[in-house]
């Protein structure tokens, strides 16, 4: 690209500048208690490590069309019915556009103020007149920088506009969250190049055709990474789900071959999922294999354990694997669930739906432990499995829980002498 790769930074003073240079010892900074707001929304605060961090910057990514603007006015509407003073910075809609938004969304109080603007020179004023406590910079793309001469939009406008966001919310304390739209790839001049200036990465995903959201934390300086927050677009806004599990267990298949109920932990949550294989003769060529929701390389890891560690023939087989609702998972966990759906599959002997998988499979067809697995367990009984198939050496941790039957197993082939498969 034939961006500048030292971008300039007329004009502004930087982050040294506003304070005293003089290094202090630890004990002398203050620390203060408390400085998180709730979002007033359960989910989000989850993904954010317990709340709105005072002088963080957050960036919120995704497709264009996912959901972002509406989560953040969403979060605007519950600040602002606490009185937080926020200001909300679109340089994609009009006003009249959010508010034609807003009403979908619900009734909004005058601590929220609005503002349609691009230049980050005056949206800087405004921040400085009005000092609010929460900004939203709806899109990062949409903004300019004079100092900067390339379009808005390009590598260096973004990370230049967001290097002044940087300035704002650390040197006046204000919370920012940064809309960015990422592409498909994800390589475009996007939210990418600016994740590590940001304190905290969330990105919004879920298949455009299905209803529910998944918002991911993927870097966190607050709190940790990989929790998610569940939602579900309605017409009257997103409305936080929450119970995924049983969301996405929906519609599940009865006496299908082929499918199976895995588990996930996503974060501090554990999340049921049906794990679906389609197992066939290939006609002609070669064998077609595709993985939708989880790691390609790892199925075919695990293909490649079953042919040989159980004899499958599956070098004359095309094999489709996929995670019912489009999420994506890729903990180790659902090895195991892969292998059984496949087994299934391939056999054409449903699975019984009372039933639930997880454990990691290693080379040698070993079912490996895997963490939490007590969360686990307790997921799959709340929503009513009668059996859980798990690593042998994780039985120990789970001793405690009672109701539900536990089947440890240590290798496929102790797994294959169940009398479930
Ligand atoms: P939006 O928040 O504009 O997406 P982004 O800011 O990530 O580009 O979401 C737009 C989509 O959401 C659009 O397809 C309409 C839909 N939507 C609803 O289904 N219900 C609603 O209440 C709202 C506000 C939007
Ligand atoms: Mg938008």
């Amino acid at each position: 690209m034939e961006e500048p790769s030292a971008p300039k930074t007329v004009g502004k003073a930087s982050v040294t500048q506003r304070h005293k240079s003089e290094p202090v010892t630890l004990s002398q900074i203050d620390l203060q208690e408390d400085t998180s707001i709730s979002s007033g929304i359960e989910e989000l605060d989850r993904v954010l490590g317990g709340g709105i961090v005072q002088g963080s910057l957050v960036l919120v990514g995704g497709d264009p069309g996912i959901g972002k603007s509406t989560l953040l006015l969403q979060m605007c509407r519950h600040l602002s019915e606490r009185k937080i003073k926020v200001l909300y910075i679109s340089g994609e809609e009009s006003l009249k556009q959010i508010k034609m938004r807003a009403r979908r969304i619900g009734t909004f109080s005058d601590t929220l103020l609005l503002l349609c603007e691009t230049n980050l020179g005056t949206i800087e004023q405004v921040i400085e007149r009005q000092s609010p406590q929460v900004v939203i910079i709806d899109s990062i793309q949409t903004m300019y920088n004079e100092a900067v001469t390339s379009a808005p939009g390009s590598v260096s406008q973004v990370r230049e506009s967001t290097g002044v966001l940087l300035q704002i919310a650390k040197g006046k304390g204000v919370s920012i969250f940064i809309v960015g739209h990422v592409t498909k790839e994800g390589n475009v001049a996007g939210p990418r190049v600016l994740e590590h200036m940001v304190d905290t990465v969330l990105y919004f995903e879920g298949d455009r055709h299905a209803s529910y959201r998944i918002l991911r934390g993927v870097k966190n300086r607050f709190g940790s990474t990989n929790e998610i927050g569940v939602f579900e677009m309605r017409d009257t806004g997103l409305a936080e789900v929450k119970n995924p599990s049983e969301f996405l267990l929906e519609g599940r298949p009865k006496d299908a071959s082929g499918s199976v109920a895995a588990c996930s932990m996503e974060g501090t949550r554990p999340i049921l999922i049906e794990i679906q294989a389609l197992v066939c003769k290939t006609n002609f060529g070669i064998p077609r294999r595709t993985a939708a929701g989880t790691d390609f390389n790892r199925v075919n890891l695990l293909l490649a354990v079953l042919e040989k560690r159980l004899g499958l023939n599956l070098a004359n087989c095309d094999a489709y694997v996929n995670i019912a609702g489009g999420i994506k998972m890729h903990e180790p966990a659902i090895d195991l669930g892969v292998v059984l759906a496949v087994i299934s599959s391939y056999r054409d002997q449903p699975i019984p739906d009372s039933v639930m998988v997880f454990g990691e499979v290693g080379l040698s067809g070993e079912i490996r432990a895997v963490s939490m697995a007590e969360q686990r367990v307790l997921e799959a009984k709340k929503l009513g499995f009668q059996t859980v198939i798990l690593p042998k050496v994780s039985l120990k941790t789970v001793e405690k829980v009672k109701g539900i039957q536990i089947l440890g197993v240590q290798s496929l082939k102790e797994m294959m002498g169940l009398r479930f498969t």
